[in-house]
């Protein structure tokens, strides 16, 4: 029933390498809903929002690369979700606009990022609260409110550290359809109460801000030396181990199946070697990311067909956007002065 679809959006900032809690956390969840056929999803690779985090032009580019073949070597589907970059969207930058002059300054004011970038200064002994803030970090919620609003989104599935900035697009559309007419959907956030979130190599929250990560594509040596890093405790061998709190427990359940998983805790009751656990888990997970990461190297070696696929999505996307952002014009009055 055309009625009940729902409309899924997300986007993924193109800074650095996926990694495995990025898959676990946010991209297996969205290839799985990628297949439902009550869903329309939008998947996209906010780059106009990596230009905050990221001013190395090259290093822009080669994320967002890297993040599109991921995802398409993940098995996305590209023919019942709509997958394209930002900036192949002039759309969205148009509607940043619109919703710029409708925001209140002092919703941004209460943005986390920028509060934590103004409390680092103010630690710091600064002068100026506001050192090393550009408007686009101020600003940055109300891009994603475009990206949000543009196509009518009714949830959001992100990190926790997100929905504020959800919630914010949802303050802005009921603004905005106070002021011009219901125009927008109000969406909601989705945080994924069950998605796993994994620990990294040094017993942190797996991240690329602590540099602490698994890449997911890593060639297998290097998989390898990763996994021989992960901090354990300094059991013996023969010493039964908890589970609870082992990092190379909760990579391995973050991928094996129920019966697996249970058949691993027995061997940490039994004592199962720390050096022997890391072996295990490196032989699994290399033979569940053999098949992937060939195609994910076919793809990164054919940039060509990656852009392709990311054009045609654009293509698509701007079916929806084009005609909405010209009734969102003229809804504020930006209008042809005389009939045609
Ligand atoms: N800001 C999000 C992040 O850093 C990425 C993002 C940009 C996004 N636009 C979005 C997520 C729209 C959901 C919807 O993770």
């Amino acid at each position: 029933m055309i009625t009940s679809m729902q409309t899924h959006l997300t986007g993924i900032t193109t800074t650095g390498t996926p990694h495995l809690g990025n898959y676990v956390g946010a991209i297996r969840p969205a290839i799985a809903a990628s297949h439902r056929p009550d869903v329309r999803s939008y998947y996209f690779l906010a780059d106009y929002h990596a230009l905050v985090k990221n001013q190395d032009p090259d290093a822009v580019r080669q994320s967002s690369l890297e993040v599109a073949a991921t995802w398409l070597a993940l098995g996305l589907d590209t023919g019942r979700s709509i997958f394209y970059r930002q900036s192949d969207i002039p759309e969205i930058p148009e509607l940043t606009w619109i919703l710029t002059t409708v925001t209140a300054k002092g919703l941004m004011n209460r943005s986390h990022a920028y509060k934590a970038a103004v409390q680092a200064n103010e630690e710091a002994g600064d002068a100026d609260p506001d050192k090393g803030v550009t408007m686009g970090l101020f600003s940055y919620p109300i891009l994603m409110a475009a990206d949000i609003l543009m196509f009518k989104a009714h949830r959001v599935p992100v990190g926790r550290d997100q929905k504020q900035h959800v919630e914010m697009a949802r303050d802005i559309a009921q603004r905005f359809n106070f002021l011009y007419g219901e125009q927008f959907v109000l969406p909601e956030a989705d945080i994924g109460a069950n998605t796993a979130v994994l620990t990294g190599l040094d017993g942190r929250k797996m991240s690329k801000s602590y540099g602490n990560t698994i890449p997911l594509f890593v060639p297998a040596a290097q998989l390898r030396k990763l996994i021989m890093r992960i901090k354990t405790n300094s059991l013996e061998p023969g010493v039964p181990k908890e589970t609870e709190g082992s990092t190379l427990f909760e990579i391995y359940q973050a991928f094996a199946t129920p019966e697996e998983t249970e058949a691993m805790r027995r061997r940490y009751a039994e004592g199962i070697g720390w050096g022997d656990l890391k072996k295990l888990l490196f032989e699994y997970l290399d033979a569940h990311l053999a098949g992937p990461r060939a195609e994910y190297e076919r793809l990164m070696a054919d940039p060509g067909h990656v852009e392709a696929v990311l054009k045609q999505g654009a293509l698509r996307a701007r079916e929806t956007a084009t005609p909405f952002l010209a009734d969102i014009r003229r809804a504020v009055g930006i209008r042809p002065l005389a009939a045609p």
